[in-house]
C-alpha cells in the first residue's frame, strides 16, 4: 500500500494569497527555507493503479496534474481517482470536488454528517447533480465494521470518529456530533495500518487508540501553540476554537505523540506555524523527536520489510 501525500498545508496553503506573516512572506522572497504547500489531501492506493482521493482540495487539479499516477488513458476520458473519502465537510476538503465535475458520477464516502452540509448549507452534492452527480456511501463509524472500496481490493478503512470541528456555516459548529470530523485507520492487507487524521481538537480514549495501534500516523500539525494566530497578528481565533490541538506545551500534541512506536508525520501545517521554516528551533525540536513534517508529493510506503537476505528454501 502506498500513501501519496498531495497536499500538506491547511486551508489557505502556503504561502496563503493575502499572507504577509513571516512564514509567507520569506517564502515569497526566497529568505526563508522552506517548501510551498497545497491545501490539505492524500491518495492512497494499494496496486499503484486504483487510487482513492482522501479529501477533495481547491487545489486538486494541480496535485492531480503533478501525480502521473493519478492519470489514466483506458479511454478517451479516463482517471485513475476511483472514489473520494471526506473526513470533514470543511472547505480545504470538499470544494475540489466542484473541479472534478466532467467526469464519471463521483463516488463519495463520507458521513451523514458531512453529507448533510454538503447537500444544505454549502450544497456542493447538490449543484454537481446537474454536472456528474454524486454517488454518496454513508461510512460506518468504529468500532462499527470497516468499509471497503470496489476496486481498492487489499485495503480497508475505518472511520473512527474523533473530536474537531465542523466548519463555520455548518449547524454542528457550535453542537458537535459524532461524525462531523473522522480519522481513518487505513489498512494494508498485511495488517499495517496508517492513521490520518488531519483534524483533531482531543486525544481521547478512541484517538488514544489509533495512535497505539497504527504502525504510521500521519497527523494534525496545524498550529505549534494554541494561540499562533492571535500571536502573529493574523487572526483572533485560538486553535481549539477550530477543532486543532496545538503542537507545543502541556497536553499537546507533542506531548501525546512521545509515547508512540509508529513513524509519525505531521501534516495540515498552517501557513503560521513556525515548523515550515527548516531552520527554526521548533523544527529542530521535531527533528530530535524523530518526528517528520509532511510535504507535497511525500510518498509513504506502507509493507513489511522484507529481510534483506532470503533464506533458501
Ligand atoms: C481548518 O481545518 O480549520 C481549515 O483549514 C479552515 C479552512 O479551511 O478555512
Ligand atoms: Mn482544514
Ligand atoms: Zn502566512
Amino acid at each position: 500500500m502506498r500513501v501519496l501525500v498531495l497536499g500538506s498545508a491547511a486551508g489557505g496553503g502556503f504561502p496563503q494569497w493575502n499572507c504577509n506573516c513571516d512564514n509567507c512572506k520569506g517564502l515569497r522572497q526566497g529568505t526563508l527555507r522552506a517548501r510551498p504547500r497545497t491545501q490539505s489531501s492524500i491518495a492512497v492506493s494499494a496496486d499503484g493503479t486504483n487510487w482513492v482521493l482522501i479529501n477533495a482540495s481547491p487545489d486538486v487539479l494541480a496535485q492531480i496534474a503533478a501525480h502521473p499516477e493519478l492519470h489514466a488513458n483506458q479511454s478517451i476520458r479516463d482517471t485513475a481517482i476511483r472514489a473520494i473519502i471526506l473526513v470533514d465537510s470543511q472547505i480545504d476538503h470538499t470544494v475540489g470536488l466542484l473541479m472534478l465535475r466532467e467526469g464519471r458520477p463521483l463516488e463519495v464516502y463520507c458521513t451523514a454528517a458531512v453529507k448533510d452540509d454538503l447537500s444544505d448549507r454549502n450544497p456542493i452534492f447538490v449543484v454537481l447533480q446537474n454536472y456528474c452527480t454524486v454517488r454518496w456511501h454513508p461510512v460506518p463509524l468504529a468500532p462499527a465494521s470497516p468499509f471497503v472500496i470496489p476496486e481498492l481490493d487489499g485495503i480497508r478503512f475505518h472511520a473512527v470518529p474523533v473530536p474537531g470541528k465542523a466548519p463555520p456555516f455548518s449547524p454542528h459548529r457550535a453542537q458537535p456530533h459524532p461524525g462531523d470530523n473522522i480519522g481513518l485507520m487505513i489498512e494494508a492487507a498485511d495488517g499495517r495500518a496508517v492513521f490520518y487524521a488531519p483534524g483533531l481538537a482531543r486525544i481521547d480514549n478512541t484517538v488514544a487508540a489509533c495512535l497505539a495501534r497504527a504502525d504510521f500516523l500521519l497527523i494534525d500539525g496545524t498550529f505549534w501553540t494554541d494561540d499562533e494566530m492571535i500571536r502573529r497578528g493574523v487572526g483572533i481565533k485560538r486553535a481549539h476554537e477550530m477543532g486543532h490541538l496545538a503542537l507545543a506545551g502541556p497536553g499537546g500534541m507533542l506531548e501525546a505523540l512521545s509515547r508512540r512506536r509508529a513513524r509519525t508525520i505531521l501534516t495540515h501545517i498552517n501557513n503560521t506555524n513556525p515548523i515550515l521554516n527548516e531552520d527554526s528551533l521548533e523544527r529542530r525540536q521535531l527533528d530530535q523527536s524523530g518526528i517528520e513534517v509532511a510535504y507535497d508529493g511525500m510518498v509513504i510506503e506502507v509493507e513489511r520489510r522484507r529481510s534483506a537476505v532470503e533464506t533458501p528454501a
